[in-house]
């Protein structure tokens, strides 16, 4: 691993982290912190173990020390959605928080993100946005080349993750939407939610018959050496899936991933998904362009070290 030559912190620079538990796997700070230099901002983004239960503690210690924003993981974000001042449109519609950003008044009186005003001291107000849902849909755009308009999807996982993507899915027209989970009453009450949401999409609980354009892992099986597949082998042949998409993206190569390949489908691991969602809050904190290649560079070289 290359060492970054150290960033000057002063007294004027202004500070943003990741929270989550665990948290020390997290790429987030290099990604940022590249995308941060490369706008020239004199910020700083760390990555910091939070533990549920302080949750709303820390959120509001974050407002207190007026930071620019924070970006929320496993397990903060469903959690983080009663202690936001104001919920953006995408938080409300995916019911999840993964980046917070703080308002404050500016010289005229409007409320706008503190990171891209002359903060004046002033009440600020923490405003929840969802950027993962998004991020999921551009990456099987960009990253596995298909369009989700009329697929049939496999989505494997009903969890956090599995929800968002599901609804997001649903919502960008898929055909049909196949739910595969350990607890099968979470894909149930998840089945239940899209058809009243979504009545115009088919959705099946368990294996389809049928192939796939897409079989999408949104569980955290393959994290962990010696994990199962998530895919049920004597019940779906991967060999009938188009494409796979693996949420995990470390390790960058997954045995799901690998059992995907081997059977002929085009494969991405989930390092787009994070690097779309985390350019995305870039742009809500600083109100420019994210610097998506910077990003991008520094996120593969964190994850994969000189290799890439
Ligand atoms: P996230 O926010 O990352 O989605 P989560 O809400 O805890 O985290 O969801 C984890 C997902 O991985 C769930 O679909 C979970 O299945 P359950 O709903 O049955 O818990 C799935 N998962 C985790 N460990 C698993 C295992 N050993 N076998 C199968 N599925 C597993």
């Amino acid at each position: 691993m290359s060492v970054a030559p150290t960033k000057s912190i002063s007294a004027s620079t202004r500070l943003g982290a990741v929270f989550g538990r665990p948290i020390r796997h997290s790429a987030s700070p290099a990604m940022q912190n590249a995308g941060i230099a490369s706008l020239g901002l004199d910020w700083m983004y760390a990555a910091c173990d939070v533990s549920p239960d302080v949750l709303k503690v820390a959120l509001e210690g974050a407002r207190a020390m007026r930071w620019i924003g924070v970006n929320l993981t496993v397990p903060h974000k469903l959690l983080a959605v009663p202690f936001m001042d104001l919920l953006d449109d995408s938080a409300q519609r995916w019911g999840a928080v993964n980046t917070v950003v703080f308002e404050a008044e500016d010289d005229e009186g409007l409320w706008r993100p503190l990171g891209q005003i002359r903060d004046l001291g002033g009440p600020l107000r923490m405003r929840g946005y969802n950027t993962d849902a998004d991020a999921i849909v551009r990456a099987i755009r960009e990253d596995l080349a298909i369009e989700p308009r009329g697929a049939r999807v496999l989505l494997l996982g009903a969890g956090g993750a599995g929800r968002t993507a599901a609804l997001r899915l649903a919502d960008e027209g898929v055909g049909e939407l196949w739910l595969v989970n350990r607890t099968p009453s979470k894909a149930e009450a998840l089945a239940r939610e899209l058809e009243e949401r979504f009545p115009a999409v088919h959705i099946g609980l368990g294996y389809p018959a049928s192939d796939v354009e897409i079989v999408l892992n949104a569980t955290s099986l393959g994290l962990k050496p010696g994990d199962p597949l998530p895919v049920d082998a004597s019940q779906f042949s991967l060999g009938k899936a188009f494409t796979a998409y693996d949420m995990v993206y470390r390790p960058s190569q997954t045995p799901f991933l690998q059992a995907a390949q081997a059977a002929g489908c085009r494969v991405a691991n989930g390092l787009g998904m994070l690097l779309y969602q985390g350019a995305a809050a870039l742009e809500l904190w600083s109100g420019r362009p994210a610097p998506v290649e910077a990003m991008k560079t520094a996120l593969i070289q964190e994850v994969y070290g000189q290799r890439a």
